[in-house]
């Protein structure tokens, strides 16, 4: 899928989202329990961005644990944005926010930031320079030794532990009584515009992309957490 054809997939699962979501919500609680602890050192003040931030879901749990930061929510699809907005309005801490409807390259005018998160985000890039180059561009956004807490979904496809895990899933998403034909439908799907890599790799890419050596913090099922510094 390419960029157009991603927000517009995003664009038509906007409404709905965190609802379906739920059904896998303990797969990522953890990652948010951990985001609280990981970025508890920052100031006072902090300014988080928010990289794909979808409908607001981690902006949310952090903005009810730290009155003060502030957040830079930047999601390409408007659908996803316009719920997280509202999301903000209604939880009462939309005047903490900037919303950027786009990519982070086209954002303009940022103070480097103390922290980032970007979950579920960076394995829509099937072409590993590309991904690179993503982080690269979140580096750019960050104070020196600022923190990216990352997620995605992580497994070396075609090993045991994947073909294991992703039967996991299809159960956790589907209920008990999965056909092999859906874990073959949600496969296929992944293989076209997922690109799932094993975690060692993931972490040379964050490396690259101007970080310190990434710390895996999180495995749930498929999916994995990483926390680095920029450099
Ligand atoms: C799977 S959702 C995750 C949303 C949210 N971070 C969460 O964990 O609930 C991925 C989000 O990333 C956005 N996205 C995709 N490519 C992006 C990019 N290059 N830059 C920023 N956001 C992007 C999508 O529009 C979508 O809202």
């Amino acid at each position: 899928m390419n960029q157009d054809e991603l927000k517009e997939a995003f664009d038509q699962q906007a409404t709905g989202y965190e609802e379906r979501q739920m059904k896998l919500a303990p797969v990522y609680e953890g990652i948010y329990f951990q985001l609280q602890w990981v970025f508890s050192g920052l100031p006072d003040n902090a300014r988080i961005l928010c990289v794909g931030s979808g409908v607001g879901t981690e902006i949310s749990y952090l903005a009810k644990r730290f009155p003060n930061w502030r957040f830079i929510a930047v999601e390409p699809s408007g659908g996803m944005l316009d719920i997280c907005r509202k999301r903000a309005e209604q939880e009462g801490f939309s005047s903490r926010c900037v919303f950027h409807e786009g990519y982070l390259d086209s954002l303009s005018g940022l103070e480097p930031c103390d922290g980032a998160t970007c979950l579920m985000v960076s394995q829509f890039f099937l072409d590993k320079e590309d991904r690179v180059s993503f982080f690269q561009s979140i580096a750019k956004s960050l104070k020196p030794g600022g923190i990216l807490v990352s997620s995605d979904l992580s497994e070396m496809v075609g090993s045991n532990e994947y073909s294991t895990l992703i039967n996991l899933w299809a159960k956790m998403l589907h209920g008990s009584n999965v056909s092999s034909d859906t874990v073959d439908k949600i496969h296929s799907a992944w293989l076209k515009d997922v690109a799932i890599l094993p975690p060692e790799e993931i972490k040379h890419l964050i490396h690259r992309g101007g970080f310190e050596l990434a710390v895996q913090t999180y495995q749930a099922c498929l999916v994995r957490a990483w926390v680095a510094r920029r450099l």
